[in-house]
């Protein structure tokens, strides 16, 4: 017994060792280090790690980017592939930060950028966006006065990429975003920006197919997880999420012309929300641009002093100023809530504000048990409805309007 305790014991170090090896074994390994890459924080390493990268994405058989322990001022970046190999790994092990001050990103919206890539592994290190000045200019000036900003991560164009234990801090924009991509997984990561931060989404999935996320820790000024136009077949599950906006589905039906926006096949499971602006929404403008939400299922959901634990929201306009009010042209249909509980921050827990021209249909609610908390008081909570259709079933608390 003895003899086996010691042998697992000497395996578990054995396997502890392994993953702290300073250099990953079995693939070609690029060290930025070795490409001039400074960790010292202040010398600007930008170019060591596209060199580095350049190389990587050249080799013909597995490949690694390794980032060693330290602090690398990097500005912006992007990775481009196809490479050669459908296997390049970027192993971070130290910290990237981004310039001070902001305008740097050049209006491109993006800071590390992995453009075009098949078989991509990110994985582990922290990036520090250093928003702060960016987003005192836009509180100071809420009217666009500033730049967008850059978002912190992107994946673009790209194809089965895993992004895992990445931690992302104080993004000036989105912390981590999925555009155009298929076959994307986001684990492990963790996201942290403080509450009045503004336009800083956890993860962003924009016009992007078989997308999961699993194990976030998301902590921020904006949505935690915002899902925008032309998704389908995403995966959500085990996201804890506060401060923030919530999960979001939309907005849509912001951007005119003739283009359909759809959203589809959407799992959201297993989610925490705490002291949440919103937990659970799908939310468009009130605009004539056409489109659809069509299979969603949000299920086993706990909230903890949420304002809209849960919430459909066609006629969201968050900074006053959409005169016309249409009646918005996106159809929201099956739309399921599946085992809700916790505590909304206000009386209404349950709100679906569907368009007027094309009403939500087929809205289920199942075992949903939501009470209005004000201060220490619990009260009972409310349900509204307006152009809703669906059904209730299990214990639904507060009563559905639907
Ligand atoms: C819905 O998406 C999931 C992945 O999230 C996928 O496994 C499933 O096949 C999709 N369903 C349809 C009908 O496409």
């Amino acid at each position: 017994m003895a003899m086996a305790k010691a042998m697992l014991s000497l395996l578990v170090h054995l396997h502890a060792a392994l993953l702290f090896l300073p250099e990953p074994a079995g693939a070609a390994v690029y060290n930025v280090a070795r490409y001039g890459a400074s960790g010292d924080g202040a010398a600007d390493s930008t170019r060591p790690f596209l060199r580095a990268w350049a190389d990587a994405c050249r080799s013909p058989r597995p490949a690694t980017v390794y980032v060693p322990p330290g602090k690398y001022l990097v500005g912006r970046a992007t990775f481009v592939g196809p490479c050669s190999s459908r296997a390049v790994t970027f192993s971070i092990t130290g910290t990237l930060v981004a310039p001070a001050g902001y305008g740097w990103d050049g209006a491109s919206g993006q800071w590390i950028t992995f453009e075009s890539v098949v078989g991509l592994t990110v994985s582990g290190g922290t990036l520090d966006g250093r928003g702060e000045t960016l987003w005192a200019c836009k509180q100071k000036q809420p009217r666009g006065h500033c730049p967008t900003g850059a978002s912190s991560l992107t994946i673009s164009n790209s194809r089965d990429v895993v992004v895992d234990g990445l931690k992302s801090v104080s993004s000036e924009l989105f912390h981590v975003v999925v555009l155009q991509s298929r076959g994307v997984t986001v684990r492990r990561v963790t996201v942290d920006a403080p509450a009045d931060s503004p336009n800083t989404d956890g993860i962003h999935i924009h016009k992007s197919m078989n997308v999961a996320v699993y194990d976030a820790a998301i902590r921020t000024g904006d949505d935690c997880v915002s899902v925008g136009p032309g998704n389908s077949n995403l995966w959500i599950e085990r996201v804890a999420c506060g401060p923030g906006h919530g999960i979001s589905i939309g907005s849509l039906g912001k951007q005119q012309g003739m283009a359909v926006e759809a959203v589809q096949n959407v799992t959201v499971k297993t989610t925490r929300f705490t002291g949440t602006t919103n937990g659970l929404r799908i939310k468009t403008w009130g605009s004539s641009k056409r489109g659809f939400v069509r299979g969603v299922t949000f299920a086993d959901s706990t909230m903890s002093g949420v304002d809209n634990p849960i919430i459909i929201d066609q006629h969201y306009c968050p900074d006053g100023g959409c005169a016309a009010r249409q009646s918005s042209g996106i159809k929201i249909s099956e739309v399921e809530y599946v085992n809700v509980r916790g505590s909304s921050s206000t009386p209404v827990a349950v709100s679906f504000d569907c368009s007027r021209s094309n009403p939500c249909s087929g809205i289920r609610l199942r075992d949903v048990r939501l009470t209005y908390q004000k201060s220490l008081q619990v009260a009972k909570a409310m349900s509204s409805c307006r152009n809703a259709e669906g059904s209730a079933s299990g214990l639904v608390v507060p009563p559905s309007c639907l």
